[in-house]
């Protein structure tokens, strides 16, 4: 039996490395056993690792394990450490296998991961600072109690969005600091080390009373957003009952004050702004929710729903037309011909593809077929229309600051009408849910350039524009 002491709960690297040397040695699953120093007492015998095989030692993962594994390591269950490397030992011979949904090794490390992306999910939603007087001015301390350790994983949201504020986050685990230059991170403390009341809670539950609208009151659907373990950290939680118990009667006044409707104008499908504002559903949810979509014909040919992919905290969206053949065959956007051109120039100009969230107008491929082959056909207004909740709801999760219109599809999606390329390329616009836009051509156009010189001159003239977004977000830039 191998012992691995690993230096935190989320240790990522010692966990790496130690898998590697492992795996090179075949060691079996059931002959490690991992633990985290000071959570444990030593529970087996100390063995020696095996020693680093003589050769070529390096071997490569799909990165796409990479990142499961980032995820599913923040959670609770202390077997977290063994399924992932029982995984990563299939994985070298099944390279496929994350693809097989229906392995219960997979779903299993799949469902960690998804329950740690709803933990950070709900923190970014329900962290409430109060505002507390010190000598060098106000600090904002908030209090939280997440499920798993997810602490340094949802820290950097709170990061950007109150890049100006000194706060502080405490948790029972870990404690995450910022002083307006510098993320810092303690141990965790326990409750009465947060503040309880002052007048930031009194306003906020003055104005939580303000906008709660009681003719939209869904009970359910608020506690399963909201659910009731994360109501005693919000101050506005108080005032919940009474407004629920109020709403029937607000509601009944509403309606009687209501003047008579102007002309009705019909309700467009998709119509609504690209949203900002809270966080929206986690991405991980939405996308199963995406996949089941029909609010258009173009699901019934198209092998499957393509949903974005990335960072759900990225700062920089890219949002291209439609999936092609390819990324409807692999489910996966922009890894096709386009998608490869567009990773070279990203390297060019730069960017770190894996830094950004790339997602498209419309979810599913619409195509013509003709023999064997599916010519691509552009979406229709329609199209663009019905898949907007989607691309709507990505950006309210993510909460880009820039969003990236790659083509007139994109660039007509995200201001909400017909818009020609030309009028807005390089400009920063805004989208129609007021997040800053930036539009570039499409890089199949580029591919179609019949002129090899002109061509050329149009690649370059794209990586420049996407170097231009490195300086006006240069938190995507490659390290
Ligand atoms: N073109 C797009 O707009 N999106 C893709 O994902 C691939 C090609």
């Amino acid at each position: 039996m191998y012992r691995i002491w690993l230096e935190s709960p989320v240790d990522m690297d010692g966990w790496r490395a130690a898998a590697r040397r492992l795996a090179l040695a075949g060691v079996a699953p059931e002959m490690v056993g991992w633990a985290v120093e000071g959570e444990q007492d030593a529970l087996f015998d100390d063995d020696v690792l095996p020693p680093m095989p003589d050769g070529d030692a390096a071997f490569s993962v799909p990165r796409r394990f990479v990142e499961l594994a980032q995820t599913a390591i923040c959670h609770a269950d202390p077997e977290r450490f063994s399924l992932l490397y029982a995984l990563l030992l299939r994985l070298r011979e099944e390279r496929g296998l994350l693809e097989v949904a229906v392995d219960p090794l997979v779903a299993r490390v799949e469902a960690l991961a998804k329950a740690v992306r709803r933990d950070i999910h709900k923190m970014h939603a329900f962290v409430r600072f109060r505002a507390v007087a010190t000598d060098e001015g106000e600090h904002f301390i908030a209090w939280f109690e997440p499920e798993h350790h997810i602490v340094e994983a949802a820290a950097p949201f709170f990061q950007r969005r109150f890049a100006a504020m000194r706060w502080s986050i405490l948790t029972p685990e870990r404690c995450a600091h910022w002083d307006g230059g510098t993320l810092r991170f303690t141990g965790g403390v326990p409750k009465s080390a947060a503040p309880t009341e002052d007048a930031l809670e009194e306003l906020w539950r003055s104005y939580y009373a303000a906008i709660f609208n009681p003719a939209r009151l869904k009970v359910a659907a608020m506690q399963s957003e909201m659910p009731r373990k994360y109501w005693k950290n919000l101050p506005e939680a108080s005032s919940i009952g009474l407004l629920v118990r109020d709403a029937e009667r607000r509601a009944q006044a509403m309606v009687a004050a209501v003047p008579p409707a102007p002309n009705p104008q019909p309700q467009r499908q998709g119509a609504t702004a690209m949203a900002t504002g809270e966080p929206g559903t986690p991405l991980e949810e939405l996308r199963q929710q995406a996949a089941g979509c029909r609010e258009c014909p173009l699901w019934a040919p198209a092998t499957q729903t393509v949903f974005g992919e990335g960072p759900e905290d990225a700062r920089v969206v890219f949002v291209g037309e439609q999936p092609g053949d390819s990324e409807d065959l692999k489910g996966r956007p922009f890894v096709g011909p386009a998608g490869q051109l567009l990773d070279r120039a990203l390297d060019e100009a730069g960017i770190d593809r894996h830094k950004v969230y790339v997602t498209n107008a419309v979810k599913h491929f619409k195509f013509e077929p003709r023999g064997k082959r599916r010519i691509h056909q552009k979406p229709n207004a329609g199209e663009i229309r019905a898949c907007r909740q989607w691309l709507s709801r990505e950006l309210a999760t993510v909460q880009p600051t820039l969003v990236v219109a790659l083509g007139a599809t994109a660039v007509s999606s995200l201001v909400g009408k017909t818009t020609s390329l030309s009028s807005v390329r390089g400009k920063v616009m805004k989208t129609d849910g007021d997040t800053d836009m930036v539009a570039t051509v499409h890089p199949s156009y580029l591919l179609r350039v019949p002129d090899e010189a002109a061509r050329a001159a149009e690649y370059q003239r794209f990586v420049a524009d996407l170097r231009h977004i490195g300086e006006l977000d240069p938190s995507v830039r490659a390290a």
